[in-house]
């Protein structure tokens, strides 16, 4: 039924909506909207991966907000003129900084079908919170969880390993620290030296301090040191201090090694601590049967963080934190509200609901870009891809190798590779530094910088499904040339 059936005289209603007035302007519009972007991602390879921002640009984002719209047309010419031409270019083949997903053609309609829909996903009972416990339920399986595993998607790694350090909180502390705080228990936790900034931050967010965060030295190959975390535990129970977890990392942000999860996960057992796995974007490799033995043990974590917006390329932002019992979410975050009560029928039926599973209450439909993309491509090819950037990275190794200026500084566990122009002079760190800024200043490619052993690396994480080995091959020489211009 129409809704304007209800109204007893709908001609005298005066009352205002923000939808248009004119639909056929409005469709004609969207139909435009849609075939830029289409037209953008069919062009990358002909822009620049980033440019500056220009003066003239920025000052477009400091005007005041206006009282009077200028209408969605006039809106989307600033889009066209002012954003989309700056944006962060991780869309681009050549774009190898940080650990950036390049997203897809299915996951950008995907985020438009969302945005038609636009479902607040906290709770109750409707198809997003059928989608998203789909997509958690298919997370648990690619990852070997059992039947009473249980998680909920969020904006990224940074907050899924805020919220497995929040679980192995409850755990250790019981109910009682979700009301009466730490009170004055010293929790420490152990990860290898090469942890995400994001861990550190999440021992100060949840009160534990940074402080509390033992970093434990890696082996040669950045893998965590046993020896040196058993006696670390060891170390800290001798000094009254209580140890709460080990974090696992599968996939360390500089270099992408993969931490002994198996081992990891007995000598957690051993001394009764939670294990988190960090696997921010090394979840993944599980999609593919050659990379999956990596892992092994991560099927044993209590909880797992993962995004799905790095290696899977779905859109921004798509995280996820899984646990291997639900409860552990619900014990951590699930608070009674009566206007947030279930009911036995109607759209108030049906439990849990992400609300009780994470601190977030309104959340997006982000679980359909995710389903639409495993949907549309399906494990196997998305598995084919991560395997096709590990082979680019390896490739990307041996040139490097091969090129009489430039060195690698690290192994390559899976699509990372860190190097640096070397030509056996001094200021190596400025000179890569410079080169970075060149590369990114004339558009040609975006790596990022890092210090590996204390020394300025050139980072190119092959994550984009577009990047091939033409492109690595041109990186090489871009590098090189580069370096030799600013020693002239
Ligand atoms: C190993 C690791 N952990 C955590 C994060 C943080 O993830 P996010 O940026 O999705 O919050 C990253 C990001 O690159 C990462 O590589």
């Amino acid at each position: 039924m129409e809704s304007s059936e209800h109204l007893e005289n709908p001609a005298e209603d005066t009352s205002d909506t923000l939808d248009p007035k004119d639909w056929d302007k409005f469709r004609t519009l969207a139909h435009q909207m849609v075939d830029d972007s289409i037209d953008r991602l069919i062009g990358l390879r002909n822009m620049p991966v980033w440019r500056p921002m220009p003066d003239e640009v920025r000052s477009v984002f400091s005007n005041q907000m206006p009282d009077a719209g200028i209408g969605p047309e006039a809106a989307y010419r600033i889009f066209c003129d002012a954003i989309a031409p700056y944006s962060s270019g991780n869309l681009h083949p050549r774009f190898m900084g940080w650990v950036q997903g390049g997203g897809t053609p299915v996951g950008m309609l995907a985020e438009l079908l969302a945005g038609a829909l636009n479902e607040n996903c906290g709770g109750r009972d409707h198809v997003g919170i059928a989608v998203e416990r789909q997509v958690i339920a298919w997370s648990a399986a690619m990852l070997g969880f059992p039947e009473t595993a249980g998680g909920v998607l969020v904006t990224g790694s940074s907050m899924a390993n805020f919220i497995g350090l929040l679980c192995a909180r409850r755990r250790m502390l019981g109910a009682n620290v979700r009301t009466g705080g730490l009170n004055g228990s010293q929790l420490v936790g152990y990860a290898q030296m090469g942890v995400h900034r994001c861990l550190v931050s999440a021992f100060d967010m949840a009160g534990l301090g940074s402080q509390a965060l033992r970093r434990i030295p890696v082996d040669s190959d950045y893998r965590m040191n046993l020896d040196a975390l058993n006696a670390q535990i060891e170390a800290d129970r001798r000094g009254g201090l209580t140890p709460l977890l080990v974090i696992g990392t599968a996939g360390s942000v500089d270099v992408g090694a993969i931490d002994n999860l198996s081992r990891l996960a007995e000598i957690a057992a051993r001394y009764d601590l939670w294990f988190h796995a960090d696997a921010a974007f090394g979840a993944l490799a599980a999609l593919s049967a050659a990379r999956r033995p990596l892992l092994a043990g991560i099927e044993l974590a209590d909880s797992v963080a993962f995004d799905f917006h790095k290696w899977a390329q779905v859109q921004y932002d798509a995280g996820c934190i899984l646990v291997r019992d639900q409860n552990s979410l619900l014990d951590t975050f699930a608070q009674k509200a009566s206007y947030l009560s279930n009911t036995s029928r109607g759209l108030s039926r049906g439990a849990a609901w992400p609300c009780d599973l994470g601190p977030d209450l309104s959340r997006s439909f982000r679980a359909l870009k995710i389903w639409m993309t495993l949907q549309s491509y399906g494990g196997d090819r998305l598995g084919a891809i991560i395997d096709q950037t590990c082979e680019i990275a390896t490739y990307l190794a041996r040139q490097i190798d091969a090129a009489p200026d430039l060195s690698l500084l690290a192994p390559v566990a899976l699509n990372i590779v860190c190097f640096r122009y070397d030509d056996g002079k001094e200021d190596l760190d400025d000179l890569n530094t410079e080169v970075v800024g060149d590369l990114q200043e004339a558009g040609s490619f975006v790596p990022s910088t890092t210090r590996i052993g204390g020394r300025i690396a050139i980072r190119a994480a092959i994550v984009n499904h577009r990047t091939t080995r033409s492109d690595v091959d041109a990186l090489v020489k871009a590098v090189t040339a580069a370096g030799r211009r600013r020693r002239k």
